[in-house]
């Protein structure tokens, strides 16, 4: 037990990571600890870690160094855990003498006996796991009081050339739809009204026991009465099919909203990925999705200066986004991760021009965001209220193409949804007022 221990956590990273760090709290709450919201209050001091970027990782050394003092003032047990902690293992143990564990996302159920046992030896526990591993606990203690994550899968069977994650997460593993479900009915009876599913790879997810897919999966969600919003991510466009893109279309609960991301939109540069779609086949999905749901919001994920990638190859993308016209992009520039393919390659595009493809895509896409956000202002839209803004006295909340909207209300609001008329759109929000 752990009772009376202080923790405090801080996350790196994806949805998938803030998912983890929320299970992780939930498992140290039930052991008896409780959470504090600074490392200077805890005496265990969590840190869930993201590798899939040089940037993230340079992130994380320079706050691990940081971290130094508390070990030194407060004796206070300091864990490593996630994508970082799996790929640099002991390194991370010799580089940063003072953490007392570093632990793999496929072993969080074991922190209570782990922390049961520290301060003893430094111990890195991140030996793969094959299977689905189900957690001991729920968890009850989200971010959020009416939007859920809940992860369906874990790890990555794809082994895009520049990616690091298959080597963070592993192998695919699927959970069982029956643990899914038994969750998501929970969720519905505290009153969570959106659930978002995790996975890296969604739409390889198969039920261990019956093989039922995403769809099947989605169609017995839109039954628990009190979900009114289903959303899923990440997909990837090689087995994006159009049965899934249909079954989007006519479950009415399933939000008309995707994330698909293209990384680029030249098919030479494709290939060297190993995405295993070509820009023709990404732009036909993209074709589906727009007959089947005109008013599909789509966002993207674009990689610029991979090894090789010519003016011709950026110009390709930048054609691509002004085709498409995404509510959103992510757009990075390359950086080598270990144990990839591409880590092998000449890195070579030079950082400027790195930076310069970036500004211009950035820039490119900033007025298609403003054209399209211009075009919501007089509509009354759909919005999950989620709380205050940071800024004055506006709420903040997400519509259903999941873009973020600050809105004025005479009322005091409570987490739920609410009718909001737009009434302005800056490049990466919206605007508005509660109608009625
Ligand atoms: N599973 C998801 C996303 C994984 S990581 C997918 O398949 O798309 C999130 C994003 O980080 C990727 O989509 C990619 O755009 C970016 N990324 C991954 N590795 C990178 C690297 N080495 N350099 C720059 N960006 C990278
Ligand atoms: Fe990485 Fe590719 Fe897997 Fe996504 S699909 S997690 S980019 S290897
Ligand atoms: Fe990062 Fe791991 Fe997510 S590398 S993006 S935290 S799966």
């Amino acid at each position: 037990m752990l009772e009376g221990k202080k923790f405090f956590i801080h996350t790196f990273g994806c949805q998938m990571n803030l998912n983890n760090s929320e299970q992780v709290t939930s498992i140290l709450l039930a052991e008896g600890a409780s959470q504090v919201d600074s490392p200077e209050e805890g005496e265990i001091i969590l840190i869930n870690t993201c590798a899939v970027r040089e940037k993230s990782v340079e992130k994380l050394f320079s706050y691990l160094g940081r971290l130094k003092e508390h070990k030194t003032r407060r004796r206070s047990v300091i864990v490593c855990l996630g994508c970082v902690a799996q790929l640099y293992r002991e390194k991370l143990l010799s580089r940063f003498p003072y953490l007392d564990l570093v632990v793999g996302p496929g072993h969080y159920q074991e922190l209570p006996l782990l922390l049961h046992n520290t301060p003893g030896l430094p111990a890195a526990v991140t030996h793969w796991t094959k299977d689905w591993v189900e957690l001991p606990v729920k968890p009850v203690a989200r971010e959020s009081q009416v939007s859920a994550y809940v992860t369906v899968m874990e790890g990555c069977d794809n082994f895009c050339t520049f990616c690091v994650v298959p080597f963070t997460r592993g192998r695919e593993k699927y959970r069982p739809l029956r643990s899914i479900m038994e969750e998501v009915r929970q969720l519905a009876e505290s009153d969570f009204v959106e659930i978002q599913l995790l996975g890296q790879n969604v739409n390889s997810y198969r039920d261990p026991e019956s093989g039922a897919g995403l769809a099947e999966l989605m169609e017995k969600m839109a039954e628990v009465s009190r979900i009114e919003w289903i959303r899923f991510l990440t997909s990837h466009p090689k087995n994006f099919s159009y049965e899934l893109a249909l079954a989007m279309a006519s479950n009415r609960k399933v939000c008309h909203q995707l994330h698909l991301p293209v990384q680029s939109g030249s098919s030479q540069v494709l290939t060297r990925m190993n995405r295993n779609y070509s820009r023709e086949d990404y732009l036909e999905k993209i074709g589906w999705l727009k007959s089947l749901m005109p008013d599909i919001s789509l966002s993207t994920d674009i990689i610029v200066g991979f090894p090789g990638e010519t003016e011709d190859d950026f110009s390709q993308t930048l054609e691509l986004v002004e085709q498409v016209r995404f509510t959103n992009i992510f757009s990075f520039r390359y950086s080598p991760r270990p144990l990839t393919r591409a880590a092998r390659w000449n890195d070579d595009v030079p950082e400027e021009v790195k930076i310069e493809r970036l500004i211009e895509l950035q820039k490119r896409q900033k007025e298609i965001q403003l054209k399209l956000n211009q075009e919501a202002v007089g509509q009354k839209q759909k919005v999950l209220a989620l709380g205050r803004s940071k800024k004055g006295n506006l709420y903040t909340g997400r519509n259903e193409a999941y873009q973020v909207v600050n809105f004025s209300s005479s009322r005091e609001l409570s987490p739920g949804f609410v009718e909001v008329k737009i009434t302005g759109g800056g490049a990466y929000s919206l605007k508005g007022e509660l109608s009625s």
